[in-house]
């Protein structure tokens, strides 16, 4: 198998909205991503990925798209894109955009057309479906947002599916126009020179033969069986390959949604053509046992050790995968998984070392590499995000949960945690992101956790990641190799050897707040550290002591 640039590559997420602020209006934009490319690549990122900046009603901050070939205008110009894709490769970094192809904004020139009547040429981009007998929605199904997934268009008594708000109408992929128009899209960018696409929800584009309704599953499930995974899709995945992607020095990355370890060989088995890899949600929602804002499980360690196996275990030599613990929709990172407070700086560099030495693609967020934490938002008016908003009004007539509760929901799982601008500087207002009134608000603990400290500090998280990813470039066997568990039912400690070749190490991490020690088997006093968060590492004969979250790289060759 050969470790192509996006085998090897780690990919840098940059949610444009919250990154960097260049004219003060409080809102980020692309001049200011261009101020922050030498940053970025003193990280060793190989690839950036940006969230949607194309235009857009930001019903849901840009993953409702009106133009597909333009920039929104609050992100700057298409002139400002042509000098952002030029300072990325001038400095040997790739760029991928965010493809919603799902779903397009109902201000879309298209979804304009098609509700005027329902014999208009675009009227089949979508799905319309007559009243129930008793006057409702065709089906059962639900928004991914909360309330039906279907909206009642008064002109022609016909309802339209959107998977997600009801200004997100999902596009009808069976009608080849559809297909030539997104694909038309993708090859505008890519003749620009953009590097490939991160795939939105494409796991949903074809529907259920139908529309039945939903059996009574569960969320997850019914995104599994219903929702995801239709009957046209495969084909789709990979005309869209063939006719497009084939074409460049390009790859697709997609959110893995619905997928699981039996059926994700058909996306990204290399055999298949379809995609060049996915990051699946098992990680990334191993504490939501049904959906955000319903019951939350506690992080167990060895079931995380369970799915790491299974989905590696699931594409060993025949596919490919990337690895993320955040993105723009979840909480952050070191609070979920970690201690965001007494431990703060050891979980956060703990858990990289972890998942920079898993097998695939690297996938960080912005600002996890400075240990960027969840927010308390005051009230109701301080939260942003649509989906927590649309919970909140829901709630408000269900009354499941108490406003307080609602909200302390919010403040724990709310994808507004991951959206607060980027700490730059504790001595600037707003961290440094903007003068202006942020559209969303600034994290308090700016003043302590920011870019600013972080540079000056060898010791920080940010310092920490730059050493690591750097390491990582050097040792393939990080991106991929044959695994050995150790004491794999520990609940406190996660430990592996890893194998490529002739190059071996070994991964040492403690998940507890407390010194936890093990048997290594073998004398390992004599071996090189790689990595390591803390100062020293305690071993004795055969004995290791970690320390609370001590992460440990060695080199076992
Ligand atoms: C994906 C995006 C999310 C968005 C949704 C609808 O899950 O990551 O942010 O709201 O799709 O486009
Ligand atoms: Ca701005």
């Amino acid at each position: 198998m050969e470790l192509t640039w996006f085998k090897k590559g780690t990919i840098y997420q940059i949610y444009p909205r919250s990154f960097n602020d260049s004219n003060d209006d409080g809102i980020g934009d692309l001049r200011g991503i261009i101020e922050k490319l030498d940053y970025i690549h003193s990280l060793h990122i190989d690839i950036i990925w940006l969230s949607p900046i194309f235009s857009s009603p930001n019903d849901d901050n840009g993953y409702d798209i009106s133009d597909y070939c333009s920039i929104m205008s609050e992100f700057g110009t298409m002139e400002d894109f042509d000098v952002l894709l030029k300072e990325t490769h001038k400095r040997g970094m790739r760029l991928i955009l965010d493809l919603v192809a799902n779903h397009c904004s109902d201000e879309h020139k298209w979804f304009e057309e098609a509700r005027k009547s329902k014999d208009n040429p675009y009227r089949d981009y979508f799905h319309w479906k007559k009243p129930s007998i008793d006057g409702g929605p065709p089906n059962n199904w639900k928004s991914f947002f909360g309330g039906s997934a279907w909206e009642l268009d008064e002109v022609s008594d016909e309802y339209y599916l959107h998977l997600f708000t009801k200004k997100q109408p999902d596009l009808n992929w069976e009608n080849p126009k559809v297909r030539e128009e997104i694909y038309d899209a993708m090859r505008f960018w890519l003749d620009k020179g953009v590097d490939g696409f991160r795939m939105d929800v494409i796991p949903l584009i074809s529907k259920p033969e139908g529309y039945p309704d939903a059996p009574d599953i569960g969320f997850r499930k019914i995104i599994e069986d219903v929702y995801a995974n239709g009957p046209t899709l495969h084909r789709y995945l990979n005309e869209m390959n063939e006719e497009v992607i084939s074409k460049y020095d390009a790859f697709s990355l997609a959110e893995g949604v619905g997928i699981n370890e039996d059926t994700v060989g058909l996306y990204v088995n290399y055999d298949r053509k379809e995609l060049d890899m996915l990051y699946h949600f098992d990680i990334l929602e191993c504490t939501i046992v049904n959906g955000k804002f319903e019951e939350v499980s506690p992080f167990d360690l060895v079931q995380m050790k369970h799915i790491f196996k299974k989905w590696r275990d699931a594409i060993h030599q025949t596919g490919w995968i990337a690895n993320a613990m955040g993105n723009h929709d979840f909480a952050r990172m070191v609070s979920r998984f970690g201690d965001d407070k007494k431990y703060h700086k050891e979980s956060a560099k703990m858990l990289m070392t972890m998942l920079s030495t898993q097998n695939g693609t690297l996938n960080i967020y912005q600002g996890d590499e400075i240990g960027m934490t969840n927010i308390s938002l005051l009230n109701i008016d301080e939260v942003r995000d649509i989906q927590s908003l649309n919970f909140y009004k829901e709630n408000k007539i269900t009354h499941k949960y108490t406003e307080e509760l609602a909200l302390e929901m919010i403040n724990k799982e709310g994808r507004d945690n991951a959206r607060t601008p980027v700490q730059w500087d504790g001595d600037e207002i707003n961290g440094g992101f903007s003068k202006g009134e942020p559209w969303l608000k600034a994290n308090p603990n700016y003043k302590d956790i920011n870019v600013a400290y972080q540079e000056k500090d060898p010791n920080s998280i940010l310092n920490f990641y730059r050493n690591l990813l750097k390491t990582r470039k050097e040792h393939d066997v990080f991106v991929h190799g044959d695994f050995e568990e150790i004491e794999f039912n520990n609940p406190k400690l996660y430990i592996y050897k890893k194998k490529l070749g002739k190059e071996e190490i070994m991964v040492m991490l403690n998940f507890n707040s407390s010194e936890e020690s093990f048997d290594a088997g073998s004398n390992i006093n004599e071996v090189e550290v790689l990595v390591n968060n803390y100062e020293n590492l305690d071993v004795e004969n055969n004995n290791v002591l970690l320390k609370p979250y001590q992460g440990v790289i060695l080199d076992l060759k």
